[in-house]
């Protein structure tokens, strides 16, 4: 081999796993393959799913034939839609008072959820230096690579409890109440936790909220399925809100997608909310003012088509309410297969529990099987999902999910 001259000081990164998979699915010429792999929403033909109420925007857009649709925006991002964002996540209805409250949060457009959960991380690494950044145990990956790319130390805190498949309350209460300092970040998912599936209580959010304010953590929010996992975008809003809402002398903020909940995937909609505590509003500008910065010297601003539709969307009471339908197609999709799933464990009578698969919220399963039952599944029966044993219960549909199901019985049944 000739010796490679070069003054880069580079070594191999493990491959990203989730789109690995999503790239070994695509090559792969089995006629059963099924991919449980990366977290997108497929029909029950296994077929992506342009929403139909984007779809009409689209078209509406076409129209409308705006002379500006390709021009710059802010590079705060295109106005009209950092309000529509903001007021989708924190539920403003025009009521008395609000402005003041609007007061507290300053808003800039992102690429998606990874880029306001990425400029989120690099403004506080930045402007507040917390001394760890506390991820739950398991969390998704990029959360890692996110906060370690903004130089934060990391740690984690329990979430799962392997033994009963659930929710670890006392774990993550107990380690961040001895373990966490006085300025830590905590990341919170607003809801449907990925990998897990498993949210804590509304009880628990409360009892969250009083030891984040109690111990003065910072409270960082990824709202990556509102709307999507219980088919109501006030539900899944819950947790932000609450905080936002009963603890205002707190500062937190938000990364907000539009990937899962508009299928706008490859769009690259999402915004970061930063929120001042109610005696600092008039932060908020030198706020956005130094998220700008670090926008301007990274991409300049966010891409204007995707936050477009859902602007478009957004603004219509006709499309809203279409929308709210393709909300409630997509969760009790979801919903059907968990069944079915579940079903179709419990006739095959497979050892172990199952349970869970039906008790936990969202895309994703955390189903239980080994890393080696996993493989089993990829080698033998041609599934495809993480090695955590996270499946991506939107890749089930009533054509495979017997297939699936006695996959897994095989596997688990012979193992050795
Ligand atoms: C997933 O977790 O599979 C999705 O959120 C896609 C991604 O960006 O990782």
């Amino acid at each position: 081999m000739s010796k490679i001259d070069t003054r880069l000081n580079v070594s191999p990164v493990p491959p990203d796993e989730i789109f690995a998979l999503n790239g070994a699915y695509a090559v792969d010429p089995h006629p059963q393959k099924v991919s449980l792999g990366v977290g997108v929403y497929r029909t029950d033909d296994g077929k992506p799913w342009p929403l139909p109420v984007v779809q009409k925007a689209e078209k509406e857009l076409v129209v409308d034939d705006d002379l500006f649709r390709h021009e710059y925006t802010a590079i705060e991002g295109d106005v009209p839609f950092l309000g529509i964002a903001r007021d989708l996540m924190f539920g403003f209805e025009g009521k008395q008072g609000e402005e003041e409250v609007k007061a507290r949060i300053g808003t800039v457009q992102t690429v998606a959820g990874t880029g306001a959960n990425h400029l989120g991380a690099l403004f506080l690494a930045h402007h507040m230096k917390p001394p760890t950044v506390w991820l739950s145990n398991p969390s998704w990956a990029n959360h890692q690579t996110i906060w370690e790319l903004a130089g934060v130390p990391r740690k984690t805190y329990p979430y799962y409890h392997a033994a009963t498949r659930s929710f670890d309350f006392e774990g993550m209460m107990s380690s961040l109440e001895s373990e966490a300092q006085e300025g830590d970040v905590v990341l919170l998912h607003a809801c449907a936790h990925n990998p897990t599936g498993l949210d804590p209580n509304k009880e628990q959010w409360v009892a969250i909220a009083d030891l984040c304010e109690r111990k003065k953590l910072f409270p960082f929010f990824d709202s990556a399925y509102q709307g999507f996992a219980s088919g109501s975008v006030e539900e899944d809003a819950w947790a932000v809100r609450y905080f936002f809402n009963n603890k205002p002398d707190m500062e937190m903020c938000v990364a907000q997608s539009f990937s899962k909940n508009f299928g706008l995937y490859g769009q690259r909609v999402g915004a970061f909310h930063y929120c001042t505590n109610r005696a600092s509003t008039s932060l908020r500008d030198v706020v956005v003012n130094n998220l700008c910065h670090l926008i301007r010297g990274e991409f300049s601003m966010g891409p204007r088509v995707g936050c477009s539709i859902v602007k478009k969307v957004l603004t219509s009471e006709e499309l809203t309410a279409d929308w709210h339908q393709d909300l409630q197609v997509m969760s009790s999709r979801i919903k059907t297969m968990r069944k079915a799933l579940y079903s179709e464990l419990v006739r095959l009578q497979t050892p172990g529990t199952w349970e869970h698969i039906i008790e936990q919220n969202g895309m994703f399963s955390y189903t239980g099987l080994t890393p080696k039952q996993v493989y089993a599944l990829k080698d033998k029966y041609h599934i495809y999902l993480l090695k955590s044993g996270r499946a991506s219960i939107s890749g089930l549909s009533q054509k495979n999910v017997t297939y699936v199901a006695q996959a897994i019985d095989d596997v688990i049944r012979n193992e050795n």
